[in-house]
């Protein structure tokens, strides 16, 4: 049987797969597969390694004849058009469960990064901007104590709670369902989304990316947060409004954001909201930690392994 895998793995990751498979691999590092190659490689292929960066759409599945599994190095699947996978008969797997502490650690670290304005400071250092210690050169917001209020408390949401139960915040959260581990363990409050906005002093935006999150938080949302809050998001950029981010930002009717997700990726590096002084920008991180990856890619294989063989997957999508 044929694997096609859209990204450089390592040895180690591939050997096995190498030993039963014909596998095809892009080696080039850091860039997916091209649109063309994979077009033309999925015509043969029984199993199909994929991530975030690429489009599993319906022209592509039209073309996958052979193809028995899908199993995509992440826990997110907005990229695949699951539904005409599943009339296809393809199954689906992915990787939920081990990523949720990189990731919280991700979001965390950049809810820090843009509250205290860190990435601003090495840029002013970098550019001999430092003249002296002044009593309110490059002042932020305070976290320790702060309001934070959690959009999406699933894995990743409870993880950000238990770091921001560590710095004494105030938990607000906005879910489809109540998360009892959250309000029982961490004392959160579940609130209603306009209630949130208005309170928190830290948005964190962690919801899954759906037709009912499709920009989500948009001018009205962005308008209901205080002038001092600050807005992260580490889910996808698809649930932002980028404009009316935008426009939130210049005119101070919030102060800052922290971004790691984007739509679409990568980001251009003329886009207006990289232009913005009271914006950190990252590169879609969030699970980059390196026992994080490699767990992801180990569990994306054992998925692509079980699809090929018939076996229940480790984690399936359902939806
Ligand atoms: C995911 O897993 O969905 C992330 O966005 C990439 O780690």
């Amino acid at each position: 049987m044929k694997i096609v895998i859209t990204c450089k793995l390592p040895h180690e990751v591939i050997e096995p797969l190498q030993a039963k498979y014909d596998v095809v691999m892009w080696e080039k590092e850091g860039e997916p597969m091209e649109r063309a190659r994979l077009l033309h490689e999925i015509e043969e292929a029984h199993g199909l390694f994929t991530n975030v960066a690429d489009q599993i759409d319906a022209e592509l599945l039209e073309k996958a004849t052979n193809l028995k599994v899908i199993s995509t190095m992440a826990v997110g699947f907005d990229n695949i058009d699951v539904e005409t996978a599943k009339q296809k008969g393809i199954v689906i797997g992915h990787t939920p469960g081990v990523l949720t502490e990189a990731t919280a650690d991700l979001t965390f670290a950049l809810l820090m990064a843009t509250g205290r304005r860190i990435v601003e400071g090495m840029d002013v250092l970098r550019q001999d901007e430092w003249k002296s210690w002044a009593p309110f050169f490059l002042t932020g917001q305070e976290i320790y104590g702060k309001t934070i209020g959690i959009i999406g408390m699933g894995r990743i949401g409870l993880g950000v709670a238990r770091r921001a139960k560590g710095f004494s915040m105030n938990i607000l959260y906005h879910n489809r369902s109540h998360n009892k581990e959250a309000e029982e363990t961490l004392g959160a409050t579940y609130c209603k989304l306009d209630d949130l906005l208005t309170q928190a002093d830290y948005v964190v935006l962690l919801a899954p990316s759906t037709k009912d999150t499709y920009k989500m938080m948009g001018k009205e949302q962005f308008a209901k947060m205080k002038n001092s809050a600050i807005f992260i998001n580490t889910s996808r950029g698809t649930n932002v409004d980028e404009e009316a981010l935008y426009h939130a930002l210049e005119a101070g009717d919030i102060y800052a954001a922290g971004l790691d997700v984007f739509d679409p990726e990568p980001i251009s590096s003329s886009h207006p909201l990289l232009r913005l002084r009271n914006v950190t920008a990252l590169p879609h991180i969030g699970s980059a930690a390196i026992e994080t990856r490699l767990e992801m890619a180990r569990l994306a294989c054992e998925n692509l392994v079980n699809g090929l063989e018939d076996k229940p997957l480790v984690h399936e999508v359902k939806a």
